[in-house]
C-alpha cells in the first residue's frame, strides 16, 4: 500500500485528489455543493433566531419563554375562553328569550337541545333512564301522555319545582290509600281494578267491572280526580287511565296495589340545584322528546 501525500488532478474527472491513494485508487477531493452548504448555514442561523423568539430550552423550573411569548397553553386557554364567552351569550339568550323565540332560532334551539341532553344524562337519567323511557314509578318522558302536562310551561314548572318535593312551590297531590286506610274493601278494590282495566280496553271480567264502575264514579271516590270517563286531570297529577300507558303497571296486582297504597311518586325540585339556563334547556329537551304539546 502506498500512502503518498501528493495532490494531483484526476485525469478522468478533472477533480483534484486529496493526495490519499491506496493501491492506485486515489480519493477525489469533491467539495460539498454550494447550495447545500448555504442551506446548512441558513438553518443554523434560523435556529438561533428560533431559540430567541420561541420557547425552547428547558430550565430547572419551567423553560425559556422566547421573545414572542408564544405558548400553546395560552392559545388553548384563549380558545376556551372564547367558547365560554359565546356560550355565556347563548345561555343569557336562553334565559331571556321566550320559548317561541328560542324555537324560531335554530342556533339557539340546537344549543338548548344539546345542553339539555347532556344535563339530562347527568341529572335525570338515574331515575328516568338514559333514553327517558322511564320504569315503573318513574314517568316515561318519550310518549305524549303527561301526568302533569306536556306544554313547555308545564314541563318547565315540573322540572323547576318537582313533584311532592321539598320545594314550597312543588306540584302536590295525593291519591288516598283506599285499601290501607280501609276506605274500600278488598273486593271493591279488585272490582275497581277490573273497571280500570276496562278503561284501557285490557281483558277484564265484565260483571266485576260493572260493580267497579259504581265504586269509581261514587261520591269522593276515583272520579273526583280521574274524571268520570277516567281520562285523568293534570291539575292534580291524576294519570289518564284510558291510554293504556302506565306509571305503575297494568296488571291486576299493580292496579290493586295502587288503589290500596295510593303511592305518590317524588320527583326532586331542580330550582336552586341547577342554574336557570340549564333548567330551561332541560325543559326544551324533554318537550322535544314527547309529542311536543
Ligand atoms: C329521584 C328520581 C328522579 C329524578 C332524579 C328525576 N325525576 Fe322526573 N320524575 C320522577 C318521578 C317519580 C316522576 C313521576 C311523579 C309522579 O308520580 O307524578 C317524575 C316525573 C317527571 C316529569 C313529569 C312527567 C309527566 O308525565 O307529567 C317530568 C317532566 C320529569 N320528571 C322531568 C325530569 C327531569 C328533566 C329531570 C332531571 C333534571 C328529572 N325528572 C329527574 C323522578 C325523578
Ligand atoms: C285525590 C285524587 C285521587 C283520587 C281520589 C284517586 N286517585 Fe288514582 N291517582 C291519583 C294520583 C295523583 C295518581 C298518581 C300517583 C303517583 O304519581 O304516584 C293516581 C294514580 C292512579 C293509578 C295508577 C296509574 C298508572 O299509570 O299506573 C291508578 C290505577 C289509579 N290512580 C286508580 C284510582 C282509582 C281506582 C281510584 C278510586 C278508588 C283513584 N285512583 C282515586 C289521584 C287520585
Amino acid at each position: 500500500m502506498a500512502d503518498k501525500h501528493e495532490q494531483t488532478v484526476d485525469p478522468h474527472t478533472g477533480t483534484a485528489t486529496t493526495g490519499h491513494e491506496w493501491d492506485g485508487i486515489a480519493e477525489l477531493n469533491t467539495p460539498l455543493p454550494r447550495w447545500w452548504l448555504w442551506t446548512f448555514y441558513a438553518c443554523i442561523i434560523w435556529s438561533f433566531g428560533y431559540w430567541v423568539a420561541y420557547p425552547t430550552w428547558p430550565l430547572v423550573s419551567g423553560y425559556t419563554k422566547g421573545l414572542l411569548g408564544y405558548s400553546e397553553r395560552t392559545n388553548v386557554t384563549e380558545a376556551l375562553q372564547a367558547v365560554r364567552d359565546s356560550q355565556a351569550k347563548l345561555n343569557e339568550a336562553i334565559v331571556k328569550d321566550s320559548f317561541a323565540d328560542i324555537k324560531a332560532n335554530p342556533q339557539l334551539l340546537n344549543f338548548a337541545l344539546a345542553g339539555g341532553k347532556v344535563a339530562f344524562g347527568d341529572n335525570c337519567a338515574a331515575c328516568h333512564g338514559r333514553g327517558a323511557q322511564g320504569s315503573p314509578g318513574f314517568a316515561n318522558l318519550n310518549d305524549d301522555n303527561w301526568i302533569w302536562g306536556g306544554t313547555f310551561d308545564q314541563i318547565l314548572q315540573t322540572v323547576r319545582y318537582g313533584i311532592r318535593s321539598d320545594h314550597p312551590e312543588t306540584r302536590i297531590s295525593q291519591m288516598p290509600a283506599f285499601g290501607v286506610d280501609g276506605l274500600l274493601t278488598p273486593s271493591q278494590i279488585s272490582d275497581t281494578a277490573e273497571f280500570v282495566r276496562s278503561l284501557s280496553k285490557l281483558p277484564h271480567d265484565n260483571a266485576a267491572a260493572e260493580r267497579g264502575k259504581a265504586v269509581f264514579q261514587g261520591d269522593g271516590a276515583c272520579a273526583t280526580c280521574h274524571g268520570d270517563d277516567g281520562k285523568g286531570n293534570q291539575e292534580v297529577g291524576a294519570p289518564n287511565l284510558t291510554a293504556n300507558i302506565w306509571l305503575y303497571g297494568e296488571t291486576r296486582e299493580a292496579i290493586a296495589n295502587q288503589i290500596t297504597t295510593g303511592h305518590g311518586g317524588v320527583m326532586p325540585a331542580w330550582s336552586g340545584r341547577l342554574d336557570p339556563a340549564t333548567i330551561k334547556k332541560l325543559a326544551i329537551y324533554v318537550h322535544s322528546l314527547g309529542g311536543g304539546q
